[in-house]
């Protein structure tokens, strides 16, 4: 995209509101950052494109890691973290993760998450990659939907915090390397509104809609590391994508996600025979890191010619499913399968961006006044490959610590330019192009289906050439400036498809989640960041 901004506008001619805080994205990150602000007396607008409860956070589903185990300790966590991040990870921001992060999962608790716990004790489970049982979980495997069940009720009661659902944010409001607010699109009245704030938050979550086959919810389209780029600030590690290994494969359903806490509880990945194949991959089989089970189904598919791989869970027995994995078993008996008797078809799908809007350990961007936190953000913390359930615990150590850091610091350095005009009005480039009536929606889907084909798991540098060579015919076609908002989407979309191709064709080696067939090793060399930053 060559625009600084994604539509014409005039502030002076817009609706306009002056908020102490404006939050962007209402999972995990964007809440808890909303209840931080309003106990330290501040007041908070939370922008969420459709209802509250739409967020990745939401639809987790194996929990929350957390050091609070007797056999567990923040070290413990730490090296795990560090470990699965392959070389990558940020040192220091890791430390603050694993030592802050019990005193935050207790905060949670007292804003009403309830985790499962047995006689009072709250119950640890196992994940891939973990030394310990760490992972907080609730209604067995729906964690997710009730940190946001709590977060929601917290922020709809609080007399500090607006919801604003439909409002989707088209683009921020940068000056001379300072953010001064947004602009947003109301959907529901069709209208451009600008939300003036010292403080704006990024709190919006991933991209697992770039591809055709994800895990995530339909907001997840990349919004906020679209708006970050083109506004100038930095953004990092985006060729870190993260393919879950087992999302169900079955041609009448979506890629539901069958947690990672199910082989945590003892279910086996099996091949197309029958047969269990982790246990010549890695001496943690099923447990591996994450993007090492998903190198080797990828490799077991390839060695059986067959895209067969199961995982099964009848032989964690009937009890445990029904109290560990209810979700899990009713979405698979819905599309008629059913998990006591039956393994379940699965495959790798994408599920998670390590990378993103890049901070420093307060959230703080390259721009003042602009934070991000979340899944958006990109500090270093899951370096090249997350580690399981780390991300919701990212979610409230960093929000947290932008709150804190808003409020230590004095105020002086700019004030709000109500007055002030940003508008932006360029002159449609081709009248032929724009005579061609763009077919955004067709658009969406050739980007999911291109960055499949060549961004996905395996990567080569003539797919990924290829594929940048498709997004830049596709943007001569998106010459024509998207008018609804899911058009902008899917400007947004696009953005982000040719950061993460470009940044996969820089790195010339394969580490955690990016792999590269023509550059299979980890390179000493590469043991650095790929930032990325329009001028
Ligand atoms: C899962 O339940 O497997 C997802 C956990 C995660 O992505 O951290």
């Amino acid at each position: 995209m060559d625009r600084n901004y994604l539509i014409n506008f005039d502030t002076r001619q817009l609706p306009q509101e002056e908020w102490e805080y404006v939050i962007i994205g209402s999972g995990i990150a964007g809440l808890y950052s909303a209840y931080i602000a309003s106990r330290y007396g501040g007041k908070a607008v939370v922008l969420t494109k459709r209802t509250v409860l739409d967020s990745n956070t939401s639809k987790a589903q194996g929990g929350i890691a957390v050091a609070i185990g007797t056999a567990d300790s923040p070290d413990f966590h730490l090296e795990d973290t560090l470990v699965a991040g392959a070389g990558l990870c940020n040192y220091e921001a890791v430390k603050i993760l694993v030592n802050e992060g019990p005193q935050r999962v207790a905060e949670l608790i007292n804003i009403g998450a309830r985790f499962d716990q047995d006689n009072g004790r709250l119950l640890l489970g196992k994940e891939g990659a973990h030394s310990r049982n760490r992972i907080l979980h609730a209604a067995g495997d729906a964690t997710g939907a009730e940190i946001q069940r709590a977060l929601t009720k917290q922020a709809l009661n609080n007399p500090s915090i607006e919801v604003r659902e439909s409002h989707f944010v088209v683009d921020l409001l940068i000056r001379e390397n300072n953010c001064y607010g947004v602009l947003a699109y109301d959907t529901q009245s069709e209208q451009l509104k600008v939300f003036w704030s010292k403080a704006v938050i990024l709190a919006s979550g991933g991209v697992g809609q770039l591809y055709k086959h994800n895990t995530n919810p339909e907001v997840a389209t990349g919004d906020g590391i679209a708006i970050a780029y083109r506004a100038g600030v930095e953004v990092m590690d985006m060729e870190f994508t993260q393919f879950h290994p087992t999302a169900l494969n079955l041609p009448e359903a979506p890629r539901f996600l069958i947690s990672e806490a199910a082989r945590g509880e003892g279910a086996y990945l099996l091949n197309c025979h029958g047969d269990r194949f982790m246990t010549r991959y890695h001496q943690m089989a099923e447990l591996a890191p994450r993007d090492i089970v998903v190198w080797a189904i990828l490799q077991e598919m390839k060695e059986t010619e067959s895209s067969e791989v199961y995982l099964d869970l009848s032989r964690l027995g009937d009890e445990k499913i029904d109290r560990r994995f209810p979700n899990i078993s009713s979405t698979c008996s819905f599309y008629g399968l059913d998990v006591k008797k039956e393994p379940i078809p699965v495959t790798p799908a994408a599920h998670y961006m390590m990378g993103g809007v890049k901070t420093n350990l307060y959230g703080e961007t390259n721009i003042s006044g602009l934070y991000a936190c979340g899944e958006v953000a990109c500090q270093g913390v899951h370096g090249a490959n997350r580690l399981a359930s780390n991300s919701l615990l990212e979610g409230i150590v960093f929000g947290q610590r932008i709150i804190e850091r808003r409020l230590s610091i004095s105020d002086p350095y700019r004030s709000i330019p109500l007055a002030q005009r940003f508008f932006y009005n360029e002159a449609i480039i081709n009248e032929a192009i724009v005579n061609q009536k763009s077919n955004y929606e067709h658009l969406r889907h050739s980007i999911q289906s291109v960055m499949e084909m060549f961004v996905g798991p395996v990567r080569t540098s003539a797919g990924l050439l290829k594929a940048l060579d498709i997004f830049e015919n596709m943007e001569n076609l998106g010459k024509n400036p998207p008018v609804k908002w899911d058009e902008m989407e899917v400007c947004n979309m696009l953005q982000v498809a040719q950061l993460i191709t470009e940044a996969a064709l820089m790195r010339t080696e394969s580490r955690g989640g990016h792999f590269r067939q023509d550059f299979p090793d980890s390179l000493k060399r590469w043991r650095k960041h790929i930032i990325l930053k329009r001028v």
